[in-house]
């Protein structure tokens, strides 16, 4: 008896371990799409798009390319297969999906699972006063409750990831959020702030990637599961107060950086939102956004109690430069 020789152990481990469901990638053109095709290493993954994906960008050849517009109710030319993973906005993913699923209800069918992306705002801005967030609330709802509805037809596993504000860069593509914030702090010399700020838990677009990636597996293995939750807010491992956030923006950048100057000056939320109200007149979703800076966006399950492993602090790098 006795332990078989390493080589054949390492053959039998991979006669047991699953190999990884095929991916087929909506939404690569954003940072999480970009970073999940960095991370996807040797699994089977083809884009559906726009515009062809980028390589990753540890370099190798770019994922095979299937031309599809999520507008298009035509569909595309060629079924996609596998597992469905979008980062694309769920009011144009879940319609294209039920149009496909009337087309081809086999196609359908024989998909391994669906991660599809939402977003925490459709927790956050719910009782929004403005109508521009609440009509956002709407539409996310309405993706959510078909796409619930497509998979629970045709008995398909589905996860919707709702993370709150992504941040960071992956290959040459960065987030438009946090990014901006600190383009502000490196054009000003001072920015007011609500003290007793609210917090935050922003996630890096790598962290939503790996997380996508590992649901994909859990997903492929364990089959439809009409007992699972299918809603999963997600967030970033750090919680922290909207001026620790910028704090540490600041702190990431280089010694010379300007962003570093900026003055970040706490006043008494009332004097804030008396110097912010006249936002409202010109803009009431902005306004409700400055409000926002003193509420408490957190809460979500952080990436790494999904992913196991340590958590990572904020900021997790890279930024955009
Ligand atoms: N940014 C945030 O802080 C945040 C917060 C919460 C949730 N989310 C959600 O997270 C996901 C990623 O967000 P993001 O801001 O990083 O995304 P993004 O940069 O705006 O990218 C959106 C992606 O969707 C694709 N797309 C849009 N319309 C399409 C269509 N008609 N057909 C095919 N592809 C289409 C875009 O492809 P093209 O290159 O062809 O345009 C792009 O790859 C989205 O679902 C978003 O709603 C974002």
């Amino acid at each position: 008896m006795g332990w078989a020789p390493r080589r054949q152990r390492l053959r039998l481990i991979s006669l047991v371990t699953p190999a990884p469901a095929p991916i087929t990638l909506f939404g690569a053109s954003s940072p999480s799409g970009q970073a999940l095709i960095d991370l996807a290493g040797e699994r089977p993954l083809v884009v559906a798009g726009r515009r062809p994906p980028l390589p990753p960008a540890g370099g190798g050849e770019a994922p095979p390319f299937l031309p599809c517009d999520l507008q298009d109710a035509s569909g595309p030319d060629q079924a996609p297969t596998g597992l469905l993973v979008s980062f694309a906005p769920i009011w144009s993913f879940a319609p294209w999906l039920a149009g496909w699923a009337a087309k081809d209800p086999a196609g359908v069918a024989a998909l391994q699972g669906v991660i599809a992306c939402s977003s925490s705002s459709v927790i956050t801005k719910r009782f929004a006063a403005n109508g521009f967030d609440r009509d956002l609330v709407q539409r996310l709802r309405r993706a959510e409750d078909l796409l619930t509805q497509i998979c629970t037809a045709h008995a398909r596993p589905l996860r919707i990831l709702a993370p709150t504000l992504i941040y960071g860069q992956a290959g040459p593509l960065g987030d438009r959020n946090l990014s901006q914030l600190r383009q502000w702090l490196r054009r000003l010399p001072l920015l007011p702030l609500p003290a007793q700020g609210g917090l935050r838990q922003p996630i890096h677009c790598r962290q939503l990637a790996a997380v996508a990636l590992h649901l994909a597996d859990h997903l492929s293995q364990a089959g439809f599961d009409p007992s699972q939750p299918v809603h999963v807010p997600l967030g970033g491992d750090d919680t922290l107060p909207y001026a620790t956030m910028l704090r540490r923006l600041q702190d990431a950048t280089e010694p010379g950086d300007a962003a570093r100057r900026c003055r970040l000056v706490a006043l008494p939320p009332r004097l804030f939102q008396t110097l912010a109200s006249p936002l409202l007149l010109l803009s009431p979703k902005t306004f409700e956004a400055v409000l926002r800076m003193s509420a408490d966006l957190a809460g979500f399950t952080p990436a790494h109690r999904i992913l196991g492993g340590a958590p990572q602090a904020f900021p997790v790098l890279p930024l955009v430069p």
